[in-house]
């Protein structure tokens, strides 16, 4: 089995994030293959396109995580029924400049926790459209929406549920299956072919 090059962004900044808790259980679950690490965020400025000519260092380092990134998941809350602003800003960012758009052929998956029964379904269907314009490969089945209970998932990532923690190591196992499909279809970054 091939390794596969995982980059991570947690939509939330907080610090006692949940979608933290749950991309730290993603991280433990996930098969051997996967390489995860987080790609952070939460220091760009907001974009505008005056810096398309000449982006910051911080964003430059940004934009080059996700290259070397072979895919993304997205571990997000869902904030008044779409993905967080911070979390907006940053695909923004990747998006550009006109040409260099991040996430254009690289596979992705959308994954979320909430306090609300929902389980950030809403906003996982807002972050869909928007990297189907961003004209990336989306798993779109497994879809998980995840209501957190207190004590589900523990600081470290421990998921205290066997029905979810089983759940979940699926989840990642079919995201690894959706990688190496796309990967049979078009080159992988950094191949010669690429
Ligand atoms: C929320 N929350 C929330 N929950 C939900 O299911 N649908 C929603 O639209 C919202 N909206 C919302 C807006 C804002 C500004 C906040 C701060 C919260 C509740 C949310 O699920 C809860 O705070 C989670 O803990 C957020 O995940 P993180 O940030 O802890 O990872």
């Amino acid at each position: 089995m091939t390794e596969v090059k995982v980059g991570y962004l947690i939509g939330s900044l907080a610090r006692a994030s949940i979608n933290r808790k749950l991309a730290k259980a993603l991280v433990r679950l996930a098969p051997t293959e996967m390489k995860l690490s987080e790609i952070s965020f939460a220091e760009l400025p907001l974009y505008s396109y005056d810096y398309d000519a000449d982006f910051p260092p911080v964003a430059r380092a940004f934009k080059s995580a996700l290259a070397d990134a072979e895919a993304i998941l997205f571990v997000t809350p869902e904030y008044n029924r779409s993905i967080p602003g911070g979390l907006k800003n940053a695909i923004d960012w990747a998006s550009r400049p006109w040409g260099q758009n991040s996430f254009a052929r690289k596979p992705t998956a959308i994954i979320g926790a909430s306090t609300g029964a929902i389980g950030t379904a809403v906003a996982q269907q807002s972050l869909r459209s928007v990297m189907a314009f961003c004209n990336s490969p989306l798993m779109n089945s497994i879809e998980a929406y995840i209501q957190f209970k207190p004590g589900l998932i523990t600081d470290d990532g421990d998921v205290t549920n066997e029905a979810t923690a089983e759940f979940l190591r699926n989840y990642m196992a079919e995201f690894y299956g959706f990688i190496e499909r796309v990967y049979t279809a078009i080159p992988r970054p950094h191949s010669p072919a690429a």
